[in-house]
């Protein structure tokens, strides 16, 4: 596995690459990688002949008040993970290489970053689509793999590409989740043991929306408030929002029918933890 951090050598390695007419998967990442990153990380391995991987912490996609210093890092144990599952090229850019002193431009997809986490984290959305079109130019891949455990992101990002006709395939993968359901993260790590347990509450509600669904519920409004009641009970948990939206939109919906969405953004203690489930209604 070659390792590059700078952007003109990734760009010549790619070059190289596509020349013999090899079809690249590209995993861009945060690090601290878990079983969640590498589960797309071995779908991309099995459906393409080259893999690249990136690994960047993004400061544009941290408000000031969020966890971009602290976020947890261990680019040696990543290397070793990406290197025991058959990737071609880790890209490990610094943030100078990434966004020079005079850096001033930015991506911005409208309308479906208004909502859910884009609502509480304003800025949030513009830095996520700004470096994955910046890690899209520099890597040229074919797919992209993305975690559907950022449900509202995959879905953005596969609204950039149609809008900007990129000609990326962007590959949905399943939520990874511990046996108790709750959703592998990175900021998992910021839990202690009672929190640990508390961040089931995120599963458990989403559980509960399908259950209802199931039973032939279709009041949005009312799921929504039952998602609310039930984050309420859990002490140690405060919620910043609950919905079911239409996936087309990210609208809270009165009506469940079609494409959904179940997401929740709860903190648990100072973390702030997101989940969320796809219905076909
Ligand atoms: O999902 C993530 O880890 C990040 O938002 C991404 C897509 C790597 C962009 O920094």
């Amino acid at each position: 596995m070659k390792v590059l951090k700078n952007i003109e050598e990734t760009r010549e390695e790619i070059i190289q690459v596509k020349k013999i007419g090899q079809r690249v998967g590209f995993v861009p990442t945060m690090g601290y990688l878990h079983k969640g990153h590498l589960s797309l990380v071995e779908k991309a391995v099995k459906e393409n002949d080259y893999v690249a991987v990136s690994v960047f912490v993004n400061p544009t996609q941290f408000g000031p008040d969020e966890d971009y210093d602290r976020y947890p890092r261990a680019i040696k144990r990543d290397e070793k993970l990406l290197r025991k599952r058959g990737v071609d090229l880790l890209f490990y850019p610094h943030v100078q290489e990434m966004y020079p002193a005079d850096y001033c431009t930015y991506v911005q997809v409208e309308e479906l970053t208004e909502t859910l986490c884009g609502a509480s984290r304003p800025g949030h959305f513009q830095g996520v689509t700004t470096i994955v079109n910046k890690l899209f130019n520099i890597v040229g891949p074919d797919r992209a793999y993305f975690g559907q455990k950022d449900g509202q992101q995959f879905l953005i990002i596969e609204k950039m590409i149609k809008d900007l006709n990129m000609g990326v395939k962007v590959v949905p993968c399943p939520t990874v989740r511990e046996e108790d359901g709750l959703a592998l993260s990175s900021r998992n790590k910021y839990l202690d043991s009672r929190e640990r347990r508390a961040a089931t509450i995120l599963y458990r509600t989403l559980q509960m929306v399908k259950e209802r669904i199931d039973s032939g519920e279709r009041d949005g409004l009312k799921i929504k408030k039952a998602m609310e009641d039930m984050v309420a009970r859990e002490k140690l948990a405060r919620l910043d929002y609950a919905a079911i939206v239409d996936r087309r939109n990210l609208k809270q919906v009165e009506k469940v029918k079609g494409p959904m969405m179940a997401a929740l953004a709860v903190f648990i203690g100072d973390t702030r933890l997101i989940d969320n489930i796809w219905l076909e209604v």
